[in-house]
């Protein structure tokens, strides 16, 4: 019944194009050559509700694709009078599964159901659209390759930096490079806190109750603080660019929580401050990857990225350094990511059937052993002999010190202090920094950040 109802206002859509004013911009070309394909949309939440928006709103312009249903959890309370009277509105993602949709778009976020739904809909043949970082960070290249055995497609350019078309350009525009690096700051969050402490010198404390005020983070804000969504979206990247395929969990993540203002002063002394990056470097056989906040220099585009923004920067063998840098949250610019995604799959999937071909991922070794200059800060109670005794800790583990910074001022029963390191490996440091925070002086486990040029 539904589908003669959207079959017969389609064939009428085709038959009669809609006359132009005169001086009107002409129709998309796409319509002319792509027949509307059928959306379903799963999950009216902020995502989801921006995405309708936009179909609803450019459904004439945009002819390509059509919104058929809308499936929520107690959909009644959802619904808009702005949404068309021909969409369904159902909380049954059985019958989204039986109905003549294309593609579903999956924006209910987590893992469960979305997993089921999702498979669900690629075993019917279906293509999927989704922003689940987490479903594609854990389950990406099994169900890229559902997907692919059953003829459909999915697509995820949403799930990493939000509106910011990331994911596509390694989809199409860099395709043609062979990429060995990628680094980002993906994590809004963590950048708003940082740049927050780094512009007002205020405590991490206030910097994270602020941003729980303004809605930049969860009232249990360790998944970002701590870099698990970080290097979740490092894993997607590291599919979609590197071709690898390596669990969010292989990622070594270090927390922001120990970042205070005083280390905005001390990296301000080295022409540098403070931001949580990603970063994802292919070496033969190793993909050297880790997650944390590092020394970067204020100067340069990660230095100069403030409060939520998001930015990737990509290294490629043929056409070196790319970057891209926008909103990475928020409904409206992600909504425009799904929407762009639904009108790749829609022209994709009128040049007719693709045969099956297997994914080529390489199953790298993780590593988080970066070689590279560190920072790090100490509390102490301050007495005679502690340079001594943490030069004598680095020298034994043949560690080169670089500097020694002190900043005046400080109450002497806990004084933070910085080293900074000549080049070496993280495997090199750990065992020392072990040793200097169980010293007698130190009050805290020492701060240790990347240095990264
Ligand atoms: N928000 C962003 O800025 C952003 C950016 C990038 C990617 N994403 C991703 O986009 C996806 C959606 O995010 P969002 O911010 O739109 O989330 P959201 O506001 O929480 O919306 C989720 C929607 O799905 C519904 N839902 C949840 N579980 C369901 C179930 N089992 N059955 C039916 N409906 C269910 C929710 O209904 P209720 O109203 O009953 O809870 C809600 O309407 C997530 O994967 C997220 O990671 C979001």
């Amino acid at each position: 019944m539904i589908k003669m109802s959207f079959d017969s206002r389609e064939q009428a859509l085709q038959k009669t194009p809609p006359e132009q004013p005169p001086g009107a911009n002409p129709a998309p070309i796409l319509r002319d050559r792509t027949p509307a394909r059928r959306v379903a949309l799963v999950g009216f939440g902020t995502v989801g509700r921006a995405v309708a928006k936009i179909l609803c709103e450019r459904r004439n312009e945009a002819g390509l694709l059509r919104l058929t249903h809308i499936c929520n959890r107690n959909v009644e309370r959802k619904k808009q009078p702005w949404v068309p009277s021909e969409v369904i509105w159902t909380e049954d993602f059985g019958a989204i599964l039986n109905s003549d949709a294309d593609i579903v778009i999956e924006l209910i976020g987590g893992l469960t159901p979305a997993e089921e739904l999702v498979r669900s809909a690629l075993n019917a043949g279906k293509s999927v659209v989704t922003a689940n970082k987490q479903l594609i960070a854990r389950h990406g290249p099994d169900l890229l390759e559902l997907a692919s055995a059953n003829g459909c497609q999915l697509e995820f350019g949403a799930s990493v930096a939000g509106g910011v078309p990331v994911l596509p350009a390694l989809r199409t525009g860099l395709c043609g490079d062979r990429l060995h690096g990628i680094a980002g700051i993906l994590n809004g969050t963590c950048n708003y806190i940082l740049s927050r402490i780094e512009t007002d010198r205020i405590p991490f404390s206030e910097a994270l109750e602020e941003a729980q005020a303004r809605g930049y983070a969860e009232a249990d804000a360790s998944e970002d603080l701590d870099g698990g969504d970080a290097r979740a979206k490092l894993s997607i990247l590291a599919l979609a660019g590197l071709h690898v395929r390596i669990s969010p969990g292989d990622i070594r993540a270090r927390t922001i929580r120990g970042i205070d203002a005083v280390d905005f002063d001390y990296a301000a002394e080295l022409g540098c401050t403070i931001r949580q990056i990603s970063r994802a470097d292919l070496k033969e056989t190793t993909l050297f990857a880790d997650v944390g906040p590092s020394l970067v220099p204020a100067s340069s585009p990660f230095g100069r990225v403030q409060r939520n923004l998001n930015l990737v920067l990509t290294s490629g063998e043929y056409g070196g350094d790319m970057a891209f840098l926008g909103a990475g949250a928020g409904g409206d610019p992600t909504a425009v990511a799904v929407v762009s995604d639904l009108m790749f799959v829609a022209e994709s999937l009128s040049a007719g059937p693709r045969p099956h071909r297997p994914l080529q991922l390489a199953s790298p070794k993780v590593s988080c052993d970066f070689e590279t200059p560190w920072y790090l800060r100490l509390v102490v109670k301050d007495q005679p002999g502690i340079i001594a005794g943490l030069a004598a800790i680095l020298s034994a583990h043949q560690l080169n010190i670089d500097a020694v910074l002190q900043k005046p001022g400080f109450d002497k029963s806990a004084l933070p202090f910085v080293i900074t390191l000549e080049p070496c490996r993280d495997a090199q440091l750990h065992p020392a920094l072990q040793e200097m925070s169980a010293l007698p002086f130190a009050l805290r486990p020492c701060l240790c950040l990347p240095i990264l040029r």
